[in-house]
């Protein structure tokens, strides 16, 4: 019998069994993981001179859980499952251990609560977060943590799946003991005294759950949960999981859990949320920039252009605790710039967010100046003045002039090229895009462009201070509108379209946001001011005089309707107020624009609306890959998902066109192309390549 398999070490200290998970990176419970630790328990019963038993993990975690890439697989159902492992760690003679540390999730946590007893360092994270992943705990936690720590924490904990720190548990019942030293030292003494005593040693699910109502708090918690998580499955399933244990016993309870899992495994909505997990992790691998890439050492931030961006981008680096030199041309601009930083933490302030000292102390580590010679020093500087080439080029050569050398070089540009930026200098290396999406302090989306002659390191570099910055990073190719913008400018093309040939806003509005979206493309331009769009369409012209868009939304602009800052838009506003009301003049302009173009207006169906836009995304993110673009389909989706509220549950345009099947969406964009404004499809080959084939994107 292999005992010693790579994935679990065994060793004896003292008489007693150390059994250590060691699957890096967080220990988590593969096939492999799982053997070993029954083979373990076998070994360490059938030898005389062990009396009892640690479970712990090597590296950072004692274990992350239940290994998420077997999911789907023979290998997440093959035995030795996590509730065998479990039944034998119960069943063992010798008292069983588990000394937690750094992490506990998941089935990893779930082990823990087979254990006869636990103890745990202060500071390690608790959490079953399997409804973060679509699913349930599916190895007994449903069952088990409302009996360790009472039934409103278990379901709290079970239902936001949310980490709690070990020692806010240390006196819930989860823990035997909370170690003040060396875990291993401790957990193997605590074990010695445990086998003085008289077995059987006690079991999680011997234990009772008290409380004076449990059915009322569970029907209120079904109730509320239910109206939270109307798109999400699992949040109530958890709650029915739970609910079946206190109702019918613990063994009827661990085999409804076990239904439900086999259950919301299979949904497309926890498909969409792995892809959303491994997706945000896959973000940060860039091809061909090793790991071991070396890193420029980042300790001094600084931003041009107090606007806007600047303040925003200023503010996450501010949350982070590091200092950033705020430089602008006029004071004026500069005191205006201030000014809103401080108005935005007031309002956190005020919302009891964040308090009075920290907001001070954010607001010191700002070195205001109008002087390019104080970024002297930067290591990372990031331009975000206006959008005209003739302002960066003068930005551009002036850093050139004044900057370290090896200082990065980083343009917040939304629609510049990059490579023409970077040319303004002589180290084009240095220059990188870093397109934050507004408003900067709060989106998670990062677009890194990448450009001709980034080099590598830069480029690394840039993707660590986004992680430190909280930001889901994702690179970008040069190319106009970069991944996102690229995209949603087709998304809005049809959009236009579609009010041309019969919609009208709030129809197009309401069937997108039915499907997910948190805005339609109509309230979304209204935010964010029709005049940005118009700009943009005026270069096109000039730029594409091929590419044809309905002069619809041009119209619009004519007539000085810029949305929500000018107080009418594709709708109108009340004074004062950001709800949209559906606008009789833009509506009855629209149709009139409709017969002056001689398009004879048709019933849409909301399913057309949303096909139209939807596959214009994913056809137009197949040629973003072809042209390498984005270097993987996930990375598209999480730009749709962290920046363009796409709904989660649905795994951004890439995935959910995959999910559709793309012999379908293939077959609807040939329809559509077939229709009057038609030219404006072109199928992306790659699309056309896969949905012949039966591929997908991801
Ligand atoms: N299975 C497989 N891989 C996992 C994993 C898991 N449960 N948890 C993390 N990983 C991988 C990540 O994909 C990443 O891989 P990469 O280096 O190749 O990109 C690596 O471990 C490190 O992950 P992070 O970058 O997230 O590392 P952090 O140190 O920031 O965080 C963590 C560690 C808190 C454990 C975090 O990874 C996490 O939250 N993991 C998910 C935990 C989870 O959801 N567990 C429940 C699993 S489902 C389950 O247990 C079912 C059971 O009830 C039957
Ligand atoms: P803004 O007009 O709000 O701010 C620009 C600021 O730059 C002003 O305060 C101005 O005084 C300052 N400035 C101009 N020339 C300067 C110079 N030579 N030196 C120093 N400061 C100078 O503009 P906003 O919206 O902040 O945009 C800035 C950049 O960010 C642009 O490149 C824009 O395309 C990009 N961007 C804008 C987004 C948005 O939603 N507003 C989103 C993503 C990127």
């Amino acid at each position: 019998m292999v005992v010693d398999n790579a994935a679990v070490k065994y060793t004896t200290r003292d008489g007693v069994a150390v059994i250590t998970l060691n699957n890096p990176p967080v220990n988590g419970l593969g096939h492999a993981t799982r053997t070993g630790i029954v083979e373990g328990i076998a070994r360490a019963n059938s030898d005389a001179a062990v009396t009892a038993i640690v479970i712990t993990g090597a590296g950072k975690a004692f274990s992350g859980g239940a290994d998420i890439t077997e999911f789907n697989t023979p290998k997440a159902t093959q035995e030795p499952t996590l509730h065998t492992v479990i039944k034998e760690v119960e069943k063992s003679a010798k008292p069983v251990v588990a000394a937690i540390h750094s992490v506990a999730m998941g089935g990893g946590l779930e082990l823990a609560l087979g254990a006869h007893y636990r103890i745990a360092a202060p500071g390690a994270q608790i959490a079953l977060p399997e409804v973060k992943l679509g699913i349930l705990p599916g190895a007994g936690g449903t069952q088990r943590l409302p009996r360790a720590i009472g039934l409103e924490a278990a379901l709290n904990m079970i239902v936001s799946g949310a980490p709690v720190p070990s020692e806010k548990l240390a006196k819930s019942g989860l823990f035997d003991a909370m170690a003040q030293g060396d875990l291993l030292d401790e957990a193997v003494a605590f074990a010695r005294k445990a086998a003085d005593k008289q077995g059987p040693h006690p079991l999680v699910r011997n234990r009772k759950i008290e409380h004076p109502n449990a059915e009322g708090f569970l029907q209120f918690s079904r109730n509320t949960v239910g109206a939270m998580s109307k798109n999400y499955p699992a949040p109530v399933k958890c709650i029915d999981a739970i609910a079946a244990g206190v109702k019918q016993g613990f063994d009827k309870g661990l085999a409804y859990e076990r239904e439900c899992f086999v259950e919301l495994v299979q949904t497309p909505e926890s498909h969409a949320l792995r892809h959303a997990f491994f997706g945000e992790r896959a973000a940060s691998k860039i091809p061909d920039v090793p790991s071991s890439t070396p890193m420029r050492d980042i300790q001094k931030i600084a931003v041009i252009g107090a606007g806007t961006m600047g303040g925003g981008i200023t503010m996450n680096f501010l949350n982070a605790g590091v200092p950033v030199t705020l430089l602008e041309t006029k004071q004026e601009a500069l005191d205006r710039g201030l000014a809103t930083i401080r108005k935005n933490y007031e309002a956190q302030v005020k919302k009891g967010k964040l308090t009075q000292e920290k907001l001070d102390a954010r607001m010191a580590l700002i070195s205001p100046t109008l002087s390019y010679d104080d970024l002297k020093q930067a290591d990372l500087i990031i331009e975000a003045v206006f959008e005209e080439l003739g302002v960066k080029e003068q930005v551009f050569k002036r850093l050139d002039e004044v900057a370290k050398p090896g200082a990065i070089l980083a343009s917040n540009t939304s629609t510049l090229d990059v490579d023409k930026i970077a040319a303004f200098t002589k180290r084009p290396q240095d220059v990188v895009g870093l397109h934050f999406f507004s408003p900067a302090n709060v989106m998670k989306l990062l677009e890194v462009v990448r450009g001709k002659d980034t080099a590598k390191d830069v480029l690394a570099t840039v993707m660590q201070v986004a992680k430190k910055i909280r930001k889901t990073a994702v690179v970008s190719g040069v190319c106009d509108g970069f991944i996102g913008n690229r995209m949603i400018e087709q998304y809005v093309r049809q959009a236009l379209y579609m009010l041309e040939e019969g919609a009208l806003p709030a129809q197009v509005d309401r069937a997108i946001e039915k499907f997910g979206f948190a805005m339609g493309p109509f309230r979304m331009s209204d935010l964010a001011g029709n005049d940005i769009g118009w700009a943009i369409r005026k270069r096109r012209y000039q730029e594409h005089p091929d590419m044809k868009y309905s002069k619809i939304a041009d119209r619009l602009c004519e007539t000085g309707r810029f949305g929500q800052k000018t107080g009418a838009g594709w709708y109108d506003y009340k004074a004062g107020e950001r709800a949209a009301l559906p606008s009789k003049l833009v509506d009855e302009m629209i149709v009139a624009y409709s017969k002056e173009a001689g398009v004879e207006r048709r019933k849409i169906s909301d399913e057309e609306i949303v096909e139209r836009l939807v596959y214009a995304l994913a056809n137009e993110g197949a040629k973003i890959l072809e042209e390498g673009i984005a270097s993987k389909a996930s990375d598209i989706d999480m730009v749709y998902l962290t920046g363009y509220g796409f709904p989660l549950w649905r795994g951004g345009p890439m995935l959910y066109a995959d999910t559709v099947g793309l012999y379908n969406v293939a077959r609807s964009i040939r329809r559509y192309a077939q229709q009057p404004n038609g030219d404006a499809w072109q199928i992306a080959s790659s699309l056309a390549e896969r949905a012949e084939n039966g591929g997908s994107f991801n």
